[in-house]
């Protein structure tokens, strides 16, 4: 149990009429990149929001590093060591990477913007940002204007800001949507080197069976709001519910993946 970092207990979310999230329990362990999937409106994102303190839950707990964290606001959580990307994201176009991940660092930081601190202070915020933008893979472009950035550069800088308030879990919703597929593999190692560098736990939303298949430690499959499968790449691969579900929309991809004897 006490490598369990983060825990759903019987997870619910009504929208008047719709249960998006219908009674979920997760346990996801320390350290474990785990992929949530399904099909579209099947509650990953809703699932996500309970997580990350944007939704209230109809009812049940959210646990993180062994406290009830369900009625504590976004904001607190975020203190707390838990980092969410968002499909909107904060990322100022005119100013440099470095000025991004600089502000990143420092909004965790600081409470109170205080002009009279001393340079050796935001000295510190330049380092970590430094560090950080190092860790994804850009340290070459710190100095361009963010809107310079080709969309998988994006990408990274804000995976870049998620992780300047060094937050022991990071929650990333389909990280790779909307890339060209040349640019997947590349955010994907960078995914990869920044987990094990950084030892973080990463839940991942992914709709990229290739990607999730070949990243993931555990992967859960959602589907009209509960929690259908949990396992291994090759279990899920394998579980005929599974592809039942994902037929005509994910099917061809994990058949072709059975085909081939197992995940790429
Ligand atoms: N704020 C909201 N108000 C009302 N209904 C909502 C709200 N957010 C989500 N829903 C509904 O809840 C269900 C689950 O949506 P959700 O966005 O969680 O699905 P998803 O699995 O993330 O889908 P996708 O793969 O398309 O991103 C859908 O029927 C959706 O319309
Ligand atoms: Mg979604």
């Amino acid at each position: 149990m006490s490598d369990v970092i983060l825990q759903a207990k019987n997870l619910r979310k009504e929208f008047g009429g719709l249960v998006a999230v219908s009674d979920v329990s997760l346990d996801i362990q320390q350290g474990s990149l785990h992929s949530i999937i399904g099909p579209n409106g099947a509650g990953k994102t809703t699932f996500f929001n309970l997580i990350s303190g944007k939704y209230r839950p109809t009812s049940g707990q959210v646990i993180f590093q062994g406290h009830d964290i369900t009625h504590m606001p976004l904001h607190q959580r975020i203190h707390k060591g838990m980092g969410r990307s968002f499909q909107i994201t904060n990322i100022f176009p005119n100013l440099t990477v470095l000025e991004n991940v600089r502000l990143a660092v420092q909004a965790i930081s600081d409470k109170t913007f205080n002009f009279w601190r001393s340079a050796a202070y935001f000295d510190g915020f330049i380092e970590r940002a430094t560090y950080v933008l190092s860790l994804v893979g850009l340290e070459k472009e710190i100095n361009l204007p963010a809107n310079l950035l080709p969309h998988g550069g994006k990408r990274k800088l804000e995976l870049a800001m998620l992780l300047a308030p060094d937050p022991a879990i990071l929650l990333l919703d389909e990280p790779t949507a909307g890339m060209a597929s040349e640019q997947v593999p590349e955010l994907i190692d960078t995914i990869n080197a920044v987990r094990q560098q950084e030892n973080k736990t990463i839940v991942m939303i992914e709709h990229n069976m290739n990607v999730v298949m070949g990243i993931s430690d555990r992967i859960s499959v959602m589907n009209m709001g509960e929690m259908l499968a949990e396992g291994s790449p090759s279990e899920i691969a394998g579980n005929s519910v599974v592809q039942e579900v994902y037929l005509g929309q994910l099917y061809d991809d994990v058949d072709e993946m059975a085909a081939r004897g197992g995940p790429a």
